[in-house]
């Protein structure tokens, strides 16, 4: 039996996907715990029909991914010095300063001096690069769960290349924190129940939607952006890697899940809708860094409506959904059950991406690229 059709509330916990208050009181609080388990109960699929290339463009990019490995250890430059501070600074210098566009006057904030601005700078930095490694070992337990779950034995090969992606990605966010950061965070709450809804979902192409489609189609225009916006040569280099691997990662859930959904009815395509869109609330949710500015001693429901002020904030944040959507259209999610997503995707402001280029049709631009930089 297919569940009941659900609403806003039933699926992300609250009626008005805006709410501050309701997203900020989502906190973590098992910050200290040492291990996470999560309860899923799936079944675990042998194939016996051994026969590679059933499935060419899996196949394909099953042998490209053969070709494209990469040494976390040994091919970055990790003797490269990293000054956070200056970077920190050198960044509020190109953007006219650190407070541009805000008003800060009767708020916490209109105390801080430089002194203050660049901490922040450098605990946002450790935030979001530690997010980046929680978020690749999300991906590497989703896919090797994958490996387990989906039923064709391209798509098994091809799972298998990617946990090994994943465990070098986990490796070198992990090594980069460690080595040039000055610190590290738990994972954020949104990210974590995003994470736990994803691996205990017992369907194995609800997998790909939750990792593949949504949160690796976030990555990936996240990995841009900072490989784009810093000047840190070490960073940009680890972030090109990356970027060479998931965009293939992006495109092994299109292709999969392209197959799938054709075969299943309208009311199994609302559920795939509900989770697509719970993803991308959660995902936004995830945006405010609600534990960098507790650590600065800030409350963030105070900061959280200075945020609108920032200029091109609104703009930056839905481009990070500029992968997702048309990977979503292309997927024939945005329409089914008469366009329930589109709705929803109207609502939180990212509709406009519905065209723009889809993984498939990008794939072979940044793999080309990407393949001449691993070489
Ligand atoms: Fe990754
Ligand atoms: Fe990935």
């Amino acid at each position: 039996m297919t569940q009941q059709m659900r609403d806003t509330a039933d699926i992300i916990g609250r009626d008005d996907v805006n709410d501050l208050e309701a997203i900020l009181s989502v906190v973590n609080t098992d910050a200290d715990e040492a291990v996470h388990a999560v309860e899923s109960v799936y079944d675990t699929i042998f194939t016996w029909d051994y026969e590679k290339g059933q499935r060419p463009k899996l196949d394909k990019l099953y042998e490209k991914a053969k070709r494209a490995q990469w040494n976390g250890q040994t091919d970055l430059p990790w003797e490269t010095e990293v000054d956070q501070e200056k970077l920190v600074v050198a960044n509020a210098v190109a953007n006219g300063g650190f407070t541009d566009g805000i008003d800060v006057s009767g708020t916490a904030l209109a105390h801080w001096g430089d002194a203050e601005w660049i901490r922040f700078g450098i605990e946002s930095q450790n935030w979001t690069l530690s997010q980046f490694m929680h978020g690749e070992q999300g991906a590497l337990v989703c896919t090797a769960k994958i490996v387990e779950s989906v039923p064709w034995i391209d798509a098994k090969y091809y799972a298998a290349t990617q946990v090994m992606d994943e465990a070098r990605h986990v490796e070198v966010f992990a090594k980069y924190l460690d080595d040039k950061l000055s610190g590290h965070y738990p994972i954020n709450a949104h990210l974590k129940l995003l994470l736990d809804d994803i691996i205990a979902d017992r369907r194995w192409d609800m997998t790909y939607l939750g990792m593949q489609i949504m949160v690796e189609g976030l990555a990936l225009a996240a990995f841009g952006f900072m490989h784009q916006m810093t000047t840190e040569p070490l960073l940009k280099q680890l972030l090109r890697y990356v970027m060479s691997d998931e965009s293939r990662h992006v495109a092994f859930g299109v292709l999969s899940l392209q197959e799938y959904y054709q075969q299943l009815g309208a009311a199994e395509l609302r559920e795939r809708q509900e989770f697509a869109f719970e993803a991308a609330v959660r995902m936004r949710d995830r945006f405010l860094q609600q534990e960098v500015w507790a650590r600065m001693g800030v409350d963030p429901k105070e900061v959280a409506p200075l945020l609108e002020q920032v200029p091109d904030r609104q703009v930056f944040q839905s481009l990070l959904f500029s992968k997702i959507v048309p990977n979503c259209k292309k997927l024939g999610l945005l329409d089914a059950a008469d366009g329930w997503l589109r709705e929803r995707f109207t609502e939180i402001g990212v509709i406009a991406f519905e065209d723009w280029a889809d993984t498939g049709e990008e794939y072979d631009t940044l793999q080309a690229t990407g393949t001449d930089a691993v070489a």
